[in-house]
């Protein structure tokens, strides 16, 4: 097999830890161009701290020796008191498990269940920008696959519940967002009541008993709704013939929830950025969903002649991947590719550099969807390009994500003209828990 060398980072510490907070995805392009695929950035008695930059050895993290790598203690930490043990941040047989009872609610055919809402939601964004002609678009594509998420996890919208726990889940999301840009905030014990901890705490507090009524409410019911919620519920271990506890069921909606909606916002607003950056990828899009649509809403069965606007989404994913970093820690003391890796290292691969090596595209930095014609992310190394990551852990809602972002993108294109408003500060992509913006992004709309 292949030895690497991890080299060690030769900057200040404090000067380095000042960029990290103000610029960190320059200063992970510049540790790439000045110290290779795999760098040593924190080397500290108790932390070691390893940026990838190659896709050779995510592969080998991810997918090849994915048994020796878990999700990293820090992150479980911050997530547990709110989100319990749902599939993002568990780890060995327990995951298994969890993610073999999961996966048959995402399969295709029961993706198509979540169509017919997902259209209404839609069709509801556009009738309301009916009467705008500015419109903050990351707030706008936030507030829409949020409440298709909701939607999504539990059909029954009894008197605003839908918004009732889609705006507790948000602030949840916010605090924990929050939470991961202070380094005490990130350590300190779930129990303190820190003004974070508290946040949490309250979130939950208004979205269990929503849920737990939810979940009582189906069982009692005994059919299957068409949600996520029933698909959940409905599955069996064919082995052992257990079911999910009330208490998993909860703690998965609540990691599907949160891993849910903003990533596909985000994607969705990068693209729509970019198109209104490019007039001739917008002229392709339009040309090609006017031509297959021809006035009406998209469905499901209209995607596969709408190529053009999954590449435009494949290249927003490429440019702007919304989970930028991907964290591992070895499952113990490991020698890895001849690099001695020991337990409390944590390991970050960067998607968000992997994706923009000359090597494997062309013209790294620019938007150009066409080049996703064709074989080309076939004939790509393993892991050049894996914006919903790769191997055992691959994103779980990849089918649902492209299913929602094709729909929205193809409709909002449809209807409306779409163009950056002038006069707002330059939009840069902001690395936090995903790759966010600094400002909110202002959009100008026109009917067409
Ligand atoms: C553009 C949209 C999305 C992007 C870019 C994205 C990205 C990712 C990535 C990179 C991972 C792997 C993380 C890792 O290996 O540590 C992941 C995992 C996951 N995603 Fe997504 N995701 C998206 C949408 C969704 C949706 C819509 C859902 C559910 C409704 C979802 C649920 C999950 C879950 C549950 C996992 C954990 C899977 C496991 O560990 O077994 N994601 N996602």
């Amino acid at each position: 097999m292949t030895t690497i060398e991890a080299r060690k980072v030769k900057l200040n510490p404090f000067a380095a830890s000042a960029r990290m907070r103000s610029d960190p995805l320059g200063l992970m392009a510049q540790l790439k161009r000045e110290y290779g695929d795999l760098v040593l950035v924190v080397d500290l008695p108790n932390l070691k701290s390893y940026a990838v930059f190659s896709p050779e050895i995510a592969y080998e993290i991810l997918v090849h020796q994915a048994d020796r790598f878990e999700k990293p203690a820090l992150g479980k930490k911050m997530m547990e008191s709110s989100f319990g043990n749902g599939i993002f941040f568990s780890d060995g047989d327990f995951w298994r498990r969890q993610r073999k009872l999961a996966q048959p609610a995402f399969y295709h055919t029961r993706l198509s269940t979540y169509v017919a809402d997902m259209r209404q939601r839609i069709d509801d964004l556009l009738t309301r920008w009916q009467s705008l002609s500015e419109v903050e678009i990351d707030k706008e594509m936030h507030a829409l696959t949020l409440v298709i998420v909701v939607n999504a996890l539990f059909k029954t919208d009894v008197s605003g519940l839908t918004e009732r726990v889609g705006k507790a889940m948000n602030e949840l999301g916010t605090a924990v967002g929050d939470q991961s840009k202070s380094i005490l905030d990130s350590i300190l014990p779930n129990w303190v009541p820190t003004p974070i901890n508290r946040r949490k705490q309250r979130a939950v507090d208004v979205i269990n008993p929503i849920l737990y009524k939810m979940i009582a409410d189906h069982r009692a019911a005994g059919d299957d709704q068409g949600d996520l919620l029933s698909a959940l519920m409905q599955v069996q271990d064919e082995e052992t013939g257990e079911r999910m506890s009330d208490q998993q069921v909860r703690d998965e909606l609540m990691t599907m929830f949160i891993a849910g909606h903003e990533t596909s916002a985000l994607a969705l607003t990068w693209a729509l950025i970019e198109l209104a950056r490019h007039p001739d990828a917008e002229a392709s899009l339009r040309a090609e969903v006017d031509s297959v649509l021809a006035g009406r809403l998209p469905t499901a069965d209209d995607l596969p002649n709408l190529p053009y606007t999954a590449m435009v989404i494949k290249e927003a994913l490429r440019l702007y991947p919304p989970a930028s970093f991907i964290s591992r820690q070895p499952a113990g003391n490991i020698d890895f590719m001849g690099v001695k890796l020991p337990k409390l290292a944590v390991i970050t691969i960067m998607p968000y550099i992997i994706h923009r090596d000359p090597r494997w595209f062309e013209h790294p930095d620019e938007f150009m969807p066409e080049r996703f014609a064709g074989e080309f992310e076939k004939q790509l190394p393993k892991c050049a390009y894996m914006p919903f990551g790769t191997g055992p852990r691959i994103c779980i809602g990849n089918g649902f994500a492209m299913l929602e972002m094709q729909l929205v993108l193809a409709a909002i294109i449809q209807r409306y003209q779409v163009s950056m408003t002038p006069g707002q500060p330059e939009i840069k992509p902001v690395l936090g828990l995903t790759l966010g913006f600094e400002h909110s992004v202002k959009m100008t709309i026109k009917k067409r």
